[in-house]
C-alpha cells in the first residue's frame, strides 16, 4: 500500500509536477499528500510533505499570476487555451479547472449571513467551469453578444464568458456581498465590460441581453415570473437561454423556445435554447 514515506520520496525526485502548466498533476499529488498526512506522526516526514505542498502552492500561484497578467493584457483566451476542450461535460462536481479558475479569480468568499433564502430562491453554488466553457462553445457566444447571468453569485460566469469571448456580460444577484467580491475580481483583472448589480432578477432590466444564463437560481413562482420576463424580451428580438440544472426542465416546456440538443430536459449538462417567436 502507498505510504507517506514512499509518496514523499517519489515526489521529491519527480519533475513532472514542477512544470508550470501541470496544475492537474499538482492537484492530484496534493490531494494524495493531504490524505496520507492524516494521522502521520513522523515529524521529519511531516515536514518534508509540508515542504512539497508549499512548493506546489507556490508554483500554482505563479501560474495563476501569469494567467491574470494575460487577461489584463487582453490575452486571456489564449492563456486558457489548453483548458478549452472540455469534451462532453456532465455532472455537478468540481475539478482541476475550477481550481485554476478560483486561483485566477482570487475571490475570497464573503462572510454572508446564510439564513434560508426566501421562498423559491436557491443558495449560491458556482457553475463548474467546464460547463461554462461548454455553454460558450455550444451557444456560440461571440463578441457581439450581451450575456446576462440571472442569479450571478460570485460572478464566475460573467467574468469567464467575457474573458473567453469579449462579449459584454452582466449579472444580477440578490446578495450584495457576492456582488461586491465579483466586481472587485472583475476590476482586478481589468475587465471593463463585466457589470454585476445587486437586485432581484424579477426586477432586472433584461432589455440589453441576447443570451440569458441560469444555473437554477430559483424555482416555483420566482422562476415562472422570470421566464415570463424573458419571453417578453424574446418577442422583441431573438434571444438564447443557456441553462443548467433543474430549471432546464421548465425551459424545455416553453413552446416559444426550441433546442437542438439531444436531450433538452437534461439537468446534468448545459442546454441551449433559442427563441422561436417571429420578429414583429
Ligand atoms: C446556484 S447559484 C448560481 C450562481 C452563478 N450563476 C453561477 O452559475 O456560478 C444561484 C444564485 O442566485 C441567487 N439568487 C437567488 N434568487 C435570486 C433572485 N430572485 N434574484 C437574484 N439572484 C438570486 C443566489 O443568491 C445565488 O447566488
Amino acid at each position: 500500500m502507498e505510504s507517506l514515506a514512499s509518496t514523499v520520496t517519489f515526489l521529491e525526485a519527480e519533475e513532472g509536477w514542477r512544470r508550470p502548466s501541470a496544475f492537474l498533476w499538482r492537484a492530484e499529488a496534493a490531494d494524495r499528500l493531504d490524505l496520507l498526512l492524516l494521522g502521520a506522526h513522523d515529524e521529519a516526514l511531516h515536514a518534508r510533505a509540508i515542504g512539497l505542498l508549499d512548493a506546489m502552492e507556490a508554483i500554482d500561484g505563479e501560474g495563476f499570476a501569469a494567467i491574470r497578467a494575460a487577461i489584463r493584457a487582453g490575452e486571456g483566451r489564449m492563456a486558457l487555451d489548453a483548458w478549452l476542450d472540455v469534451g462532453i461535460p456532465t455532472g455537478q462536481h468540481y475539478d482541476v479547472l475550477d481550481h485554476v479558475l478560483a486561483g485566477v479569480l482570487a475571490i475570497e468568499e464573503p462572510d454572508v449571513a446564510r439564513p434560508a433564502p426566501p421562498p423559491d430562491m436557491v443558495f449560491y453554488q458556482p457553475t463548474p467551469a467546464r460547463h461554462i466553457i461548454d455553454g460558450v462553445n455550444r451557444a456560440r457566444i461571440a463578441a457581439d453578444d450581451v450575456v446576462m447571468d440571472l442569479g450571478a453569485g460570485l460572478g464566475h460566469v460573467p467574468i469567464l464568458v467575457n474573458v473567453l469571448t469579449g462579449a459584454r456580460t452582466s449579472g444580477v444577484e440578490r446578495e450584495p456581498g457576492y456582488v461586491a467580491r465579483a466586481m472587485e475580481a472583475a476590476r482586478g483583472l481589468g475587465l471593463r465590460d463585466v457589470n454585476i448589480a445587486v437586485g432581484d432578477a424579477r426586477d432586472a432590466d433584461l432589455s440589453d441581453a441576447s443570451v440569458f444564463y441560469l444555473f437554477t437560481p430559483f424555482v416555483g413562482t420566482v422562476l415562472r415570473d422570470v421566464v415570463a420576463k424573458i419571453e417578453r424580451e424574446a418577442r422583441r428580438r431573438p434571444v438564447r437561454v443557456v441553462s443548467l440544472g433543474p430549471c432546464t426542465r421548465t425551459f424545455a416546456r416553453m413552446g416559444w423556445l426550441g433546442s437542438d440538443d439531444a436531450d433538452p430536459s437534461a439537468t446534468d449538462r448545459i442546454v441551449v435554447f433559442r427563441s422561436l417567436h417571429a420578429l414583429a
